[in-house]
């Protein structure tokens, strides 16, 4: 009987069936069966067998001999962009850039696109998602070097990658990767099988035409990348273009990088003109301070930066059983723990009201370096007691554990030295000898006793 062009593998263990279950006889995920090429995918196995006999034994290389070439990079123009690659793009690599839509993925591919234009090298812009006309539009916003970024709009994987063969561009942009179909497969475009095939297909093209692709994608609803976790393994580094469409502030994290580190984020601004990079966002994010009740200034760190956000905490007294726990921008399991310390250790029990805490500005804070700000925030509302001097609000920053100990958090310098840039003092924050949270809530409200720059 001849072979079906086509297997079926579980995108969870990659256990390969000739036709689809529901459930994987593999592993027993449901639903995780995706059709392929077989063979042609990541995972082919088929095309081995025939040969085995013949095949030769390869010679392992000692890696101090293994040649590597240094690779010039090639920067995109857009500085927070290029920091969060490691110094920019690596000719030949493969980027995924997956956010929410209207985020701004568009615009900042086609930024960094009309940048790499300007500066004479070679680009393709590949859009399966709006029509070129659509793409005209927006690059008329962001000025005249994104006008010159050659595109084509094509959904059909084989003409876009015969395209690129024939064009051989420095940089790509495929947008995005979910509106590619590659005609093998049955799957509609955005289906696992595809996704994965159209990613398989054109990382080989990168690595072997040395082009840069810069994949973008989708994420669903939950959060997570749309497509299969094979996809965040096939390509060198991920990045995630995070925040809230309603505000401005964006921020873009790498979560995986084979170049470079994953500490790294920036952060833009949605403007008239496209994304702007916000270098100074701790002093934006300072200007808008109230210093009122519930009014902390976290000293976050955005990987190895440090970024002063404002904490706000909102308390009101409810009748709901039970009482809401509203987090925006902050994470909930944090906010969970610091409620329960605050209410077993410190005395201040919350149980009878709602609790609303935000990040001020769109950004997102979810190290636990944040639990002191918050549980200062909270107190600070539920007390109706400002917090700062002057007017001026106050800075925290530590790690609370789960029995009221406050613990370090890392960079403890670089924090306080952007905070003291900014003429936020003082900043309470784990001493030298770690004190706990009952303790810094006696030091940020202490019975007019001057307030000690320590919480210990
Ligand atoms: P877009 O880049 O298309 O988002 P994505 O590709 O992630 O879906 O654009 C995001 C939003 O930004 C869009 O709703 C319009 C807005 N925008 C501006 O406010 N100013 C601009 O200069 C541009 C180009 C877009
Ligand atoms: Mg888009």
């Amino acid at each position: 009987m001849a072979r079906s062009a086509t297997v079926f593998v579980c995108s969870a263990c990659a256990h390969e069936a000739p036709k689809w279950h529901g459930r994987c006889p593999g592993c027993g995920e449901w639903e995780s069966l995706v059709e392929e090429e077989r063979g042609e995918a990541g995972g082919g196995s088929g095309q081995g067998t025939a040969r085995r006999g013949t095949t030769k034994a390869l010679r392992p290389v000692p890696l101090r001999e293994v040649e590597a070439p240094a690779v010039a990079r090639l920067a995109t123009g857009i500085g927070e962009l290029d920091r969060v690659l490691g110094g920019g793009l690596v000719p030949g690599s493969l980027v995924l850039i997956g956010g929410p839509p209207g985020i701004g993925k568009s615009t900042l591919t086609s930024s960094a696109l009309g940048n790499l234009a300007a500066k004479g090298a070679s680009t393709l812009y590949v859009s399966g998602e709006e029509s070129a006309a659509q793409v005209k539009l927006r690059a008329e916003r962001l000025g005249a070097a994104a006008l010159e970024v050659p595109i084509v709009a094509e959904t059909d994987l084989d003409a876009v990658v015969a395209t690129l063969e024939a064009e051989r561009p420095e940089v790509c942009v495929i947008d995005s990767v979910q509106t590619l179909y590659a005609s093998g497969l049955s799957g509609s475009p955005g289906a696992v099988g595809q996704v994965r095939e159209v990613s398989g297909r054109l990382l080989r093209l990168a690595k072997r035409t040395g082009t840069a692709v810069l994949l973008v994608g989708h994420v669903t609803k939950e959060g997570a990348l749309a497509g299969p976790r094979v996809l965040e393994h096939l390509v060198d580094c991920v990045l995630s273009f995070e925040g809230e469409r309603e505000r401005t502030y964006r921020t873009l994290r790498a979560l995986k990088n084979r170049f470079g580190s994953t500490n790294e984020a920036g952060v833009f601004e949605m403007g008239d003109g496209g994304l702007t990079e916000v270098e100074d966002a701790s002093a934006k994010f300072l200007a808008e301070t109230t210093g009122a009740a519930g009014s902390v200034v976290l000293c976050a760190m955005e990987g190895s930066r440090p970024l002063l956000v404002e904490v706000q905490a909102l308390v009101s007294p409810t009748e709901l059983v039970p009482p809401r726990r509203v987090a925006s921008g902050i994470d909930r399991n944090r906010l969970a723990l610091v409620l329960a310390v605050l209410a077993r250790h410190c005395g201040v029990s919350l149980s009878g009201s709602d609790v609303f805490v935000s990040a001020a500005g769109g950004v997102r804070v979810t190290e636990p370096g944040a639990d002191l700000a918050l549980a200062l925030a909270l107190t600070s509302a539920a007390r109706g007691e400002p917090l700062g001097a002057e007017g001026r609000p106050l800075g925290a920053f530590g790690e609370v554990g789960l029995t009221g100990e406050l613990r370090h958090s890392p960079h403890p310098g670089r924090r306080l030295a952007e905070a003291r840039k900014f003429g936020l003092e003082p900043v309470l924050c784990p001493g030298d000898r770690l004190g706990d949270l009952p303790a810094a809530l006696r030091g940020a409200f202490g019975a007019g006793g001057k307030r000690s720059a320590r919480a210990a």
